[in-house]
This record gives structure tokens, sequence and C-alpha cells, in this order.
């Protein structure tokens, strides 16, 4: 038997196996943030594919806080129907599904609306200066979390994924390169966190008690002056007590710097989190062999790993990858004449 399919137990929620897809927008919805024929399609093939937990796209919590004016939206009620039909069909298929709430802050280019962020700094000359956010409307966006994650349970989602990485507004609010903030909000460490305190603190009035929380981050801000793995570890223990049970470790975004990257670039951040902070994590990043997966998971240098790119490429990447790892998997029936 093999590590990745194995199966793994977060709370009530019990993935069939330790394949993550990782969080992809597919900038396909409409200006209504709306669900689409496209959505259904793409997360109900990577279900039947095998996935254990899907972690579906940035889904904004408010218009402004979308990434693009065609993502996913989840801040009002008639969003929750569309993504319920998706969640139903995954569910149907075996796979367990999580939505990432996001606010994309200073990196929105919803044109229709002005961005905001902790402090009045442009991400590059090609993107628009942000406002700086009032101490009113932080409590607003922490609110409107909250409210994304009530919808979201209605929904039927097994799990919630707080964006808090790659320079989105989150992200904004705990790198030093972003928050220049002299009240509260901006300083020290705790002063940086306190936004995603006050995030998880709303999250939870609406959140069950037995579902999941994922925090996703940005360890790594490659910039001198910005977060490294040792800073994100120590921001993550602060905020343990809030209730996060599992970390999605990413890194970059932040600021405008390209990282080398290569296959596993990311999986000793990932491991300096889960030693740091005694937290099970996900890892990933150019990951596309079943080797590298087990090799990771088999040392404890992780407990799930997720998949981007490589689940575009094939959705059917679990079923797959089961042969290399010397597992054997059943397939869906309709596809069992293929499995040979
Ligand atoms: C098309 C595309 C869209 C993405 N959208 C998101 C997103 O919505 N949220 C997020 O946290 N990361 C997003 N990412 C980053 C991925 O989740 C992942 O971390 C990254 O692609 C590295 O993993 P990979 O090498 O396996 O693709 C996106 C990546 C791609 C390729």
């Amino acid at each position: 038997m093999s590590k990745l399919y194995e199966k793994y137990q977060l709370k009530n929620v019990t993935l069939r196996n330790r394949i993550v897809m990782a969080p992809m927008c597919m900038f396909c919805s409409d200006e209504d943030g709306m669900a689409k024929d496209w959505h259904y399609i793409h997360y109900t093939s990577r279900a039947i594919g095998g996935v254990g937990l899907i972690i579906m796209e940035a889904t904004g919590v408010e218009n402004r806080g979308r990434i693009s004016a065609r993502d996913l939206g989840l801040w009002k009620d008639e969003q929750i129907e569309g993504l319920k039909k998706i969640v139903d069909a995954c569910h149907a298929y075996g796979a367990k599904v999580g939505i990432q709430l996001a606010h994309a802050g200073r990196k929105s280019e919803v044109l229709a609306e002005q961005c905001i962020a902790p402090s009045p700094i442009a991400f590059s000359e090609n993107y628009r200066t942000p406002r700086e956010i009032s101490l009113e409307e932080i409590h607003t966006v922490a609110a409107a979390f909250a409210a994304a994650a009530r919808r979201a349970d209605q929904a039927g989602f097994d799990v919630i994924e707080i964006h808090g990485a790659h320079g989105y507004l989150i992200s904004e609010f705990l790198s030093p390169l972003t928050n220049q903030r002299s009240d509260e909000y901006g300083g020290s460490l705790e002063n940086r966190a306190r936004f995603l305190k006050e995030v998880l603190q709303e999250v939870k009035k609406t959140w069950p008690k037995e579902k999941p929380i994922i925090v996703r981050v940005s360890a790594e801000d490659f910039a001198e002056g910005g977060n490294h793995a040792e800073d994100m570890a120590r921001i993550i223990n602060y905020l343990k007590p809030e209730g996060i049970d599992l970390i999605n470790v990413s890194s970059g975004g932040v600021v405008n710097v390209i990282p080398k990257a290569y296959p596993g670039y990311q999986v000793t951040y990932a491991e300096t989190i889960k030693r740091e902070t005694a937290l099970p994590v996900i890892t990933g990043g150019l990951i596309s062999s079943p080797q590298m997966a087990e090799e990771i998971l088999q040392n404890g240098r992780a407990d799930l790993v997720f998949l981007g790119r490589e689940l575009l490429r094939n959705p059917y990447w679990p079923l797959l990858a089961a042969k290399e790892v010397r597992d054997n998997i059943d397939w869906p029936a309709q596809y069992e004449r293929g499995k040979q």
C-alpha cells in the first residue's frame, strides 16, 4: 500500500487519498461571478479522475476582491446554487471539495471597482495604485469572508481554504513589503497578522466547527525584507489558537519577482512550516511524478501533495499514478476496461 493512496482524515472529512487539486482560476465566470458549465465539467472530471480533495479556484468574497471580472464569486446567495451542483457531482464521484475564499486586494483587476490594500503601493507599473483600506472596511471585509463561508457551507463544501498567499489582500497584510501601516494592523508580526486573525474569528461564527479550515500562505517572498518560511511559521503559530486545521504552503506573488522554480521547489518551505508549527501541510509546485509525490509523503515531508498544471494536462492522473507507486485502486466501473 502506497502512502499516496492512503486515506487522510481531517476533522469529519475523510479523503480517499493524499492527492489535492490546487486552486486554479479558470477566468470564465461572468460579471455576476456565477459558476458555468465549464466549472461543472472541469471539476467533475477531476473527481472522476480520482482526486482526493478538489480545492476550487480563488472565489471573491466581494466583487472588488476578485482577481479578474471573470472569477467566481460568493458574495451573494444567488451564487450558491451553481456551486452546489458542482459539489454534489464531485461527491457522487468520491472526491471531497473545498473552495478558496479570496480577496485580491491591490492585485484586483475588476476595473468597475476601486482596489484596496493595507498601504497605497501599486504591485507594478501595470497595476493600479490601491486605496489604503480604512479600519471600518477591515471589519467589513472580514465579515464578507464570514458571509462567504456561510454560503460555502450551504453549497455543501467539505472544507474552506482562506487565501492568505500570492500577494492578495491577506498576504499584503502579512508581508512587511506591502504593509507599511502605522496603526494596530501594521508593524509587528502580531499587528500584521491581526487582519487574518479577525478573518478567522469571523469565519468561525458561520463555518461549522466540525468542518476543516485550510489557510494558504506564501512561505517565501523572494525579496529582502520580506517573509521567509521561519517568519511565516511564527505568524501561523500566533494564529493557531484561532483554529487552523491545515496549511497549504505556496510562495511568491507578494512583490514583482519571478522565483527560480523546479520540481519540488516549495517542499523545503512546507517542511519548515510543518516542523515549526506541528500543523499538517500540503506541498506542491511543479510536481508531476507519482514517485516524487510518494517520496515526499513517505519521508514525512508533508501530509498531502497538490497538483496544479499536471491536472490541467491530465484529469486522470490519480487513476494512472497508482500503478507507478505499485498500488491498485478501484477505477470508476465505466472505465474499468481501460485499466489493463
Ligand atoms: C491557471 C492557474 C490558475 C491559478 N489560480 C490560482 C488560484 O486561484 N489560487 C491559488 O492559490 N493559486 C492559483 N494558482 C497556483 C496553483 O494553485 C499552484 O500553486 C501552482 O500552479 C504551482 O503548482 P503546479 O506546478 O502543480 O501547477 C494558479 C495556477 C495556474 C496554473
